[in-house]
């Protein structure tokens, strides 16, 4: 899929005010500093269209970004950041939980992980979480660059067999770089798929 156009919408912390209107959108989630909003740009080959930090906490919205005019990307705060206070944690964890439950216009979810961590708890059971409650997701694999094409295929096998437990069969996955640009067309085939579906 071409990228024609790729603009910032709006920012906000509560569902009920998100864009209004019946384009699909694709949220991107996953643990704080995984690699998200980098992810965003990638796809839409802009440098800063959503903020990015090596810094854990960047995103503290729900962020939307409409592109070609005709549907849209959702940059999301990271959950598991260790250093924001309780107050603050379960702000997010309530919006995040709205947003999962109550947004109609959601095609599907991506759920990011680090390619070079074995497979979290707190990943685990947030796809958990999605599966009960019936929302479709994707697993993106990100920081590929990061290691070999080896130790990348048997980081993926020790996923499968841990998702295996629960799930009967992988779920749908992305390996990408954003560093590299890798996986670019293959998310955005499958969404330009859905779109057209
Ligand atoms: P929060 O908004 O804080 O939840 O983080 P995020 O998930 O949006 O992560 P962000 O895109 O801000 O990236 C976090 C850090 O990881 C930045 O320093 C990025 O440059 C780096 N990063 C992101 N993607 C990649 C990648 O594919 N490869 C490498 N090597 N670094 C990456
Ligand atoms: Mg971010």
């Amino acid at each position: 899929m071409l990228i024609k156009s790729a603009e910032f919408v709006m920012s906000n912390s509560d569902v009920a005010k998100c864009p209004k209107g019946t384009l699909p959108e694709y949220a991107f989630i996953g643990r704080s500093n995984v690699g998200k909003s980098s992810l965003i740009n990638m796809l839409t080959n802009r440098k800063s269209l959503a903020k990015t930090s090596g810094r854990p906490g960047k995103t503290q919205l729900i962020n939307h970004f409409l592109i070609n005019k005709n549907w849209h990307l959702v940059d999301l705060p990271g959950y598991g950041y260790a250093r924001v206070s309780k107050s603050s944690k379960k702000t997010f964890q309530k919006f995040i939980t709205q947003y999962f439950s109550f947004r109609q216009q959601l095609v599907t979810a991506f759920v990011l992980v680090d390619i070079r961590h074995t497979p979290q708890p707190i990943d685990l059971e947030f796809m958990q979480w999605l599966g009960e409650n019936g929302i479709p997701f994707s697993i993106i694999f990100t920081k590929a660059d990061k290691l070999k094409p080896n130790a990348i295929n048997n980081h993926i096998e020790a996923y499968k067999n841990i998702l295996l437990e629960t799930w009967e069969e992988m779920p749908n996955h992305f390996i990408t770089s954003s560093s590299k640009n890798t996986g670019k067309e293959e998310v955005l085939h499958y969404i330009d798929n859905l779109n057209t579906n």
